[in-house]
């Protein structure tokens, strides 16, 4: 540790600015000055953290010929080097904390498919933000105090059980820990004790209205109000089929692991126009994914996160892979991201037409004869790939009509995205389910 460096964060200031307003975090209600001076304020601590206790960033901040104190302003920010995945792997598993592991409470690890995890920590005051974070975001959904959150995101490494529940419980909430999976139980569950929240990914939640279908019970009587589904991408068409099957406001909560977790950005029920950035905490940048350009707010590039207040495992300009474009506030002071489109490394290229699952995911939400459970197979024939969209028909609907609507939707991919693919109407329950993440891309192709 560097000597007289103050571990906790910059924070007496979010107490004098904005005013609390129906029980919003008052720096939700703060101006843009006061929300911007405030950043910069920690800005400057959390460089400075990074540096002085972090090897890597002593490393690459030298190598870029950037001393701390050089970053005073916001603006100063781009003088930084890029984090990646690469880096937080390389310095596997402790190399990027900046405290003594004495300090560091809990772990989580990413749930990244291939190559090592990435382990995260958190001192008991980044616990504390991240509570904080989460109970703003479920309260930004509807949620309050007294009310009772129905946890159905995993429990264990993946953050999303943990943080989900420690955010109810600080807003005030009964938090019922089901975990994912066991479907049957879980209907049980919200059929028993009536709860007023859910959440859980929405792959998993479209997996849990079937089966309260199955087991005859109408997902619109429930007693949910809000879903806050996320870890995942997911549409505007999806929110629809949600809130239609259930008679309820569905929302969506972003974050990842290595920037702390759920709460990094979540959506607002009274506008559902996008995700707030908690920016007290979190610094979002845009950047052009193939150069590092920074873009201007409102330009579609890949989003970049700088921690503010982290004490464990500060990030700078962590290049996230995920698009999405920042927006100005609306119900709050906070920009917002857009939701997101994909990932970098889930986009398709098919005979160069660039596709992400989400564009297919719109069309087949237009049909009402297709489910929206559906992957995206690839294959390679001699040296073209090709792509293959499995989705299931609904259960009322013919063999004749399955096949009408799965020549419909080719056309349709054809018309709205340009490129051809193959179109596999199943049978309802035939496409895999997942209680977490859903894997949409299946890759066929040799060597994958
Ligand atoms: O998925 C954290 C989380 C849990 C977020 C529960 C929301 C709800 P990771 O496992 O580290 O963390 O995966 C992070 O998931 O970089 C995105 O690619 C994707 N992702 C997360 N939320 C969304 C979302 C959690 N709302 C990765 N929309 C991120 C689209 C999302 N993608």
């Amino acid at each position: 540790m560097v000597e007289g460096l103050l571990l906790v964060p910059p924070g007496g200031a979010v107490r004098g600015v904005g005013s609390r307003q129906d029980g919003l975090d008052p720096v939700e209600a703060a101006s843009v000055d006061e929300l911007r001076a405030l950043q910069a304020e920690r800005l400057r601590w959390s460089v400075r953290h990074a540096h002085g206790n972090v090897a890597h960033y002593r490393s690459v901040f030298d190598a870029a010929g950037v001393r701390p104190e050089d970053v005073v302003e916001l603006s100063d920010l781009g003088r930084l080097p890029f984090t990646t995945k690469g880096d937080l792997r390389a310095n596997h598993p402790f190399g990027m904390f900046a405290v003594p592991r004495e300090q560091v409470v809990r772990v989580h690890a990413s749930s990244g498919t291939t190559g090592t995890p990435t382990v995260v920590g958190y001192t008991r005051g980044d616990l504390e933000t991240w509570g904080d974070v989460m109970a703003r975001s479920i309260r930004a959904a509807g949620g309050r105090a007294g009310d009772t959150v129905h946890n159905a995101y995993g429990y264990g490494l993946f953050t999303g059980g943990l943080g989900a529940h420690y955010g109810a419980e600080r807003l005030g909430c009964t938090v019922v820990p089901a975990s994912g999976g066991m479907s049957e139980r879980q209907v049980r569950l919200i059929d028993d004790l009536r709860p007023d929240v859910i959440m859980a990914t929405p792959s998993y939640m479209l997996a849990l209205v079937d089966e309260m279908e199955r087991q005859g019970i109408d997902p619109r009587s429930t007693s949910l109000r809000a879903g806050i589904f996320g870890a995942e991408p997911w549409t505007e068409a999806m929110r629809g089929e949600m809130e239609r099957r259930l008679d309820m406001h569905a929302v969506d909560i972003y974050g990842l692991s290595e920037v702390i977790g759920p709460g990094v950005a979540s959506e607002c029920v009274e506008t559902k126009d996008g995700l707030h950035v908690w920016e007290d905490h979190f610094y979002p940048e845009i950047i052009d994914p193939l150069t590092g350009e920074v873009l201007p707010d409102g330009e579609h590039g890949e989003l970049v996160l700088t921690s503010l207040t982290k004490q464990a495992m500060p990030v700078i300009r962590y290049r996230t892979g995920d698009l999405t474009r920042l927006l100005p506030g609306t119900a709050r002071t906070m920009r917002r991201i857009e939701r997101i489109t994909g990932r970098t490394d889930d986009m398709i290229i098919l005979r160069g037409v660039n596709l992400f699952p989400t564009q297919i995911e719109e069309l087949i939400l237009r049909m009402p004869d297709l489910s929206p459970h559906f992957q995206c197979v690839l294959a390679r024939t001699g040296s073209l790939d090709s792509l293959t969209v499995r989705v299931e028909r609904r259960a009322a609907v013919t063999a004749e009509g399955a096949a009408q609507a799965g020549t419909l939707l080719k056309r349709r991919v054809k018309d709205a995205i340009g490129v051809s693919v193959g179109v596999d109407v199943v049978a309802p329950g035939a496409v895999e389910r997942s209680a977490g993440k859903m894997r949409r891309i299946v890759d066929d192709r040799p060597g994958r």
